[in-house]
């Protein structure tokens, strides 16, 4: 029998995604170097068309050409070290298919490589984590058009659906697709980093529970903040641990891990020169997380206020000034984001439709939520915003809760709880509705220690003055 997809890489995405596509009654097949993994996946795959084998040769022979296989190996050298092997293999024509977090100059320096050989590479961003593999994932794909139109039955009949429409679309040229992943994981980062300030306000400043948590997280899942990563909080407020009879949370070392994506962003930012200090925050606060020891020591050696909000009255309007913050930096966050995409894809020529990438972010992945359709709707209704900050919706939306953020942050500081993301979200807001800010006094430092110049507000030129 011969096969309409193959997968190489059997950890769990792999599998999912090859499970997810046999579900859909496509006949695939797996490589794994490591046997093991192949026999995990036979077994889950019961009934199904799946083949699987630990020979790279026997397994390019079962594929129906030309070829269309996936690579979901670690990001990096090991997806170099596949196609080397891969390519006496295969013949112009097969299509070779990058699922795998790649940083996207790769992408383009693989595409570079492989498409003087005949053989097309499209990058594909997948997010969902495991059930989203298994179950619909959301999937953002760039490279050749002609190459996506040849896997897109499958990858359509995969994804997540929102509305009966598929996660997926083709976004662009080159490394459109993983530039759109590496931007999707930044703004997950950003999140994150909101979302566990509230949780540290609520907990810390409020003295909630974690069953009270668990409400509140619920609760705000019913409105506007619906979304995948507030919908799992709440549910994590409830793991019991079975070393302690507490529950897991309170028993997880706080030092947060990253794989790069996240600073892979902020730097790409950085690069473009687009502002994303929410997604610079979340990085810069994995970095402080990891300081454990150090930050051990440093809680005796510099004791601070109590972190306890002092407030009259209310504690369920604190609450809710709380979500109205995290709402506020939400958009923020997407804000940032949505505006590297676009210089991105004015400068690397992408071609991205804004909306249709917040269209296949509503389902399958990580950052999914309700405010991926007004924000949908925005690029819907103007394709050139600036920013998402000025869409006559999304403004309304931040001003009517920009006296929460505003306390939140008071009440934070004051207590010595460390809100860098909240911060950074208003600042950011601050900064951008302001006509004028102090930056005239950089230039003239600027000018005075280093004759480096500057422009006046009044008259067109460049001017150096010889300070006294
Ligand atoms: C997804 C996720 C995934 C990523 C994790 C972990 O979209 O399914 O973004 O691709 O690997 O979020 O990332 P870190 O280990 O860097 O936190």
């Amino acid at each position: 029998q011969q096969y309409d997809f193959g997968m190489i890489g059997l950890g769990v995405m792999g599998r999912n995604l090859l499970l997810n596509m046999a579900d859909h009654g496509f006949a695939v097949a797996g490589y794994n170097r490591d046997p093991s993994k192949v026999t995990s996946l036979k077994e889950e795959a019961q009934g199904l068309q799946v083949y699987g084998t630990s020979d790279l040769k026997d397994f390019i022979s079962k594929l129906k050409r030309p070829r269309a296989l996936m690579l979901l190996v670690t990001a990096g050298p090991a997806v170099d070290m596949v196609i080397k092997d891969l390519l006496p293999l295969l013949e112009p024509g097969d299509l070779v298919i990058d699922g795998g977090n790649s940083y996207f100059a790769d992408t383009e320096r693989r595409a570079e490589e492989l498409t003087p050989k005949g053989i097309h590479f499209i990058g594909v961003g997948v997010s969902g984590g495991e059930s989203g593999a298994r179950f619909g994932p959301s999937m953002m794909p760039g490279g050749s058009k002609a190459a996506y139109d040849v896997v897109r039955p499958i990858f359509e009949s995969i994804a997540a659906k929102v509305n009966n429409e598929p996660c997926v679309t083709y976004l662009g040229p080159g490394a459109a697709g993983h530039y759109v992943k590496m931007v999707h994981n930044g703004i997950e980062y950003g999140l994150m980093q909101l979302i566990s300030e509230a949780y540290d306000i609520l907990k810390r400043g409020l003295g909630l529970s974690n069953d009270e948590l668990h409400e509140v997280f619920k609760t705000w899942n019913e409105g506007e903040l619906k979304s995948f990563l507030i919908e799992i909080t709440a549910q994590i407020f409830l793991q019991n641990d079975d070393k302690t009879s507490g529950r897991l949370v309170d028993s997880i070392l706080d030092s947060a891990k990253q794989k790069g994506t996240g600073k892979w962003t902020s730097q790409c930012g950085m690069d473009l020169g687009v502002p994303l200090s929410i997604i610079d925050i979340a990085v810069t606060m994995r970095y402080v997380s990891a300081l454990k020891k150090e930050r051990v020591t440093a809680a005796k050696v510099l004791p601070g206020s109590t972190p306890k909000f002092n407030f009259n009255g209310d504690k369920q309007a604190i609450i809710n000034q709380v979500r109205d913050a995290l709402y506020f930096a939400t958009i923020a966050a997407y804000a940032q984001g949505m505006t590297l995409l676009k210089v991105a894809s004015d400068t690397y020529k992408y071609e991205l439709h804004l909306g249709e990438v917040a269209k296949i972010w509503r389902g399958g992945c990580i950052i999914r939520a309700t405010l991926l359709e007004n924000i949908r709707v925005a690029y819907h209704k103007n394709a050139q915003l600036p920013s998402l900050m000025v869409d006559p919706d999304l403004s309304a939306l931040l001003l009517q809760r920009q006296e929460s953020i505003r306390r939140i942050i008071s009440h934070s500081v004051q207590a010595g709880i460390p809100v860098p993301g909240l911060s950074a979200a208003l600042a950011y807001f601050d900064a951008y509705r302001t006509d004028r800010l102090p930056s005239n006094l950089i230039q003239a430092q600027r000018d005075n220690f280093g004759a480096h110049t500057y422009e006046r507000i009044d008259t067109e030129g460049i001017f150096h003055t010889h300070w006294n």
